[in-house]
């Protein structure tokens, strides 16, 4: 077992019940469905791609990474995320800022090296030399005296809304709004489970991060069905899944899903308590609307979909591991596993069907994609985001 309090009844628990029995969640009207159609604009149109991006990526809290990445007072990493340069900064009192990486002179970039963990005592302008410190506060300004009206206390960086949860960074990227988000509030149910499992306790190990040629909600796509585990994945990890079989809970507009792995069935004798949701099955979270978790069996990814334009996408995938890599061999243990999920699976599989399928859409190849009954997942997402925008 890896670090999960196995002793209470855990909310994956009902997903162990309701897939040994084989219980579909669906409510019997949605059995009764056979296919159902999505138009392929959700993937292409500008202006739904503009709504979104005010919509969802400016007013809901997103996953920014682990506070592990950002272990020592004074590591910052910069980021473009949504067309907005922000900046992750732990400050001398262990806390975390997130910022707009965006001098309040003339608007250069503090950090100009996007993705990057970087050390700094303070932060300073290349431009003119404005210099502030890890808690965005400006301190210093060469020839002062050219700005006889300044007011420093009021020219700190642009901080925006963040907080802390599960070892997790969230952060609503509107700087107009003051307060944190209620992560525990937002996230509901699953606030519970993360506890359970651990996730402030992990350590960031390897992070990924690349821009890919597709629209985000593709990406999700790929993340919430299980369909194509056996076909696409055919030669990397399909041999260790069961096939399509999976159950979800939808917990208010985020899923938690829960994939049978080979030896689903001989786990169903064991007691409840023992039943692991990384060893037994595949414990997936889609915390709306990008952020996705995926609990291995001996660590967890963390998937970042920032949207950079209508079809094109930062992916971040970072893996975050339950001890410390202490020495070469743990280490060449999780770089193996990296390697096998990062590059072949995420990367040369999915993310690579994921450019297919933008190219079609963009060339008009098809107006509507068809949904069948294991992508319920899928559809359910969708008419979240139709509904979240309206
Ligand atoms: S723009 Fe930063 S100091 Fe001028
Ligand atoms: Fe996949």
């Amino acid at each position: 077992m890896t670090a999960i309090d196995a002793v209470r009844p855990m909310p994956w628990h009902g997903l162990f019940h309701r897939l040994a029995s084989g219980q579909d969640r669906r409510s019997s009207s949605e059995r009764e469905l056979t296919e159902t159609t999505l138009s392929s604009a959700v993937y292409t149109d500008p202006a739904r791609y503009q709504t979104e991006l005010a919509l969802l990526f400016r007013r809901m809290p997103l996953c920014l990474g682990h506070v592990d990445q950002l272990s020592e007072p004074g590591s910052v990493l910069a980021r473009e995320i949504g067309g907005l340069p922000l900046l992750l900064v732990r400050d001398r009192d262990g806390s975390i800022g997130v910022f707009l990486n965006s001098c309040r002179h003339r608007g250069a970039r503090l950090v100009t090296e996007d993705g990057v963990l970087c050390h700094r005592s303070s932060l300073s302008c290349l431009y003119h030399g404005w210099t502030y410190d890890l808690s965005g506060a400006l301190v210093s300004v060469p020839r002062r005296e050219a700005f006889p009206t300044l007011d420093m206390a009021a020219r700190g960086l642009r901080r925006l809304p963040s907080t802390v949860r599960h070892g997790l960074i969230w952060a609503v990227l509107d700087p107009a709004q003051a307060d944190a988000p209620d992560m525990a509030d937002y996230l509901g149910e699953i606030d519970v489970e993360l506890a359970a499992l651990g996730l402030a306790g992990h350590h960031f190990f390897r992070q990924h991060a690349v821009q890919r040629a597709a629209n985000w909600k593709l990406i999700v796509d790929g993340f919430i069905e299980f369909y194509h585990i056996k076909r696409l994945h055919a030669t990397t990890i399909g041999r260790f899944f069961a096939d399509s079989m999976a159950v979800a809970d939808h917990v208010g507009p985020h899923q938690r899903m829960l994939v049978a792995r080979d030896g689903f069935a001989d786990a169903c004798a064991l007691p409840p308590e023992q039943w692991s949701p990384q060893l037994h099955g595949t414990l997936v979270h889609l915390i709306f609307p990008n952020t996705i978790l995926v609990f291995h069996p001996d660590y967890v990814s963390h998937v970042g979909i920032f949207p950079a334009s209508p079809d094109q996408t930062l992916f971040v995938h970072t893996m975050l591991t339950p001890n410390r890599a202490h020495d070469e061999k743990a280490r060449a243990h999780w770089d193996r596993s990296f390697d096998l999920i990062d590059g072949q699976v995420f990367n040369d599989e999915d993310l690579f069907i994921c450019e297919q399928i933008q190219r079609g859409l963009v060339a008009s190849a098809s107006d509507e994609l068809l949904l069948g009954r294991l992508e319920g997942n899928v559809r359910r997402f969708h008419d979240t985001v139709t509904a979240t925008l309206a």
